[in-house]
């Protein structure tokens, strides 16, 4: 079975990041995360926090001082220059990513590959700007990390075969499951996510049955976890309309984000984090 590589460095130590990073620790990786210098604090306690957490909960057979030995952060992405594999985490800015992947990739030695964990952006307009594309890959990673199961492996168009068996078999010696998508928008996961419950929340619109009967149907008549209209809630409303709108841009019409989500957006009804929902969330 594969292992995890060796050197792993981790661009951007935020909320994503900072998971990615932990779950190659505790599969045996030494973790470089480059971030901005007045970011670091913040994501070293972040990433100890979690290693603490593991030890604690006993998901690790690594012990903690190990697991810190081999975390280093850093302002310096020269701190790159040995690493196998680095997954780029910055914001979800395109012109943000475009640079900060063509920086990493002019440190990287050959054969070392780049990877970005962008949930929405084409591979291919990302790969556009690099030196060498076939060494470049999407890995989505899931929110948060250590609890999701699956990793999106997204081929680009110029990606190489071997690069795509790679990041495979690192997803399995995570421990995560791998769905291989071609350079697509909304990738599998968000494509088909978002589709569910924009037709939920038009079936609510239409008066069609309650937030309740509609999350029900699914969970029981399709064991989902959790109903598309409550899944949107925890994502986010004001989340999954943008990435409706990016759908519906690229994909048609099917994606076109009904009346009543955009009204709730504009009333600042965005589900869990504000409170209210689809679903009432009481402060707990
Ligand atoms: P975040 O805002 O928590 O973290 C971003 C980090 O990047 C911050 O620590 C920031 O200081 C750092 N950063 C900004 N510019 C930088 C630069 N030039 N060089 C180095 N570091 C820089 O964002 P989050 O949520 O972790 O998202 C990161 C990526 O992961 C985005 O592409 C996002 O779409 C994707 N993603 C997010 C998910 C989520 O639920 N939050 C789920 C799956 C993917």
């Amino acid at each position: 079975m594969t292992a995890v590589p060796e050197r792993v460095g981790v661009l951007g130590g935020g909320r994503m990041g900072g998971g990615i990073a932990h779950a190659f620790l505790l599969a045996g990786a030494d973790v470089v995360v480059v971030d901005q210098p007045d970011a670091l604090a913040r994501a070293e306690a972040g990433i100890r926090t979690a290693i603490d957490r593991s030890v604690t909960k006993g998901t690790t057979a690594i012990a903690r001082d190990e697991l810190i030995a081999a975390l280093t952060v850093s302002a310096d992405r020269r701190d790159f220059a040995d690493r196998n594999l680095v997954v780029e985490a910055v914001p979800e800015v395109p012109e943000l990513k475009r640079a900060a992947l063509s920086a990493v990739e002019d440190v990287l030695s050959a054969g070392a590959v780049l990877a970005s964990n962008t949930s929405s952006l084409s591979i291919d307009e990302l790969a556009a700007g690099l030196a060498r594309p076939a060494d470049f890959i999407g890995l989505h990673f899931f929110n948060p990390v250590p609890a999701s199961a699956l990793v999106e492996v997204v081929t680009g168009k110029l990606t190489a075969d071997a690069v795509v068996g790679q990041a495979q078999g690192w997803v399995r010696a995570l421990g995560k499951t791998a769905v291989t998508v071609s350079d697509s928008p909304g990738f599998a996961s968000s494509r088909l996510g978002v589709a569910i419950a924009l037709e939920a929340i038009r079936m609510l619109e239409e008066g069609v049955a309650t937030a309740e009967d509609i999350d029900a149907a699914m969970v029981l008549g399709y064991r989902h976890a959790t109903g598309p209209l409550r899944t949107t809630d925890v994502v986010g409303l004001d989340v999954r309309l943008g990435i409706a709108e990016h759908l519906h841009e690229t994909l048609g019409d099917r994606f076109a984000p009904p009346a009543l989500l955009r009204r709730m957006v504009a009333e600042g009804r965005l589900g869990r984090k504000t409170g209210s929902g689809f679903f009432d969330w009481p402060e707990q």
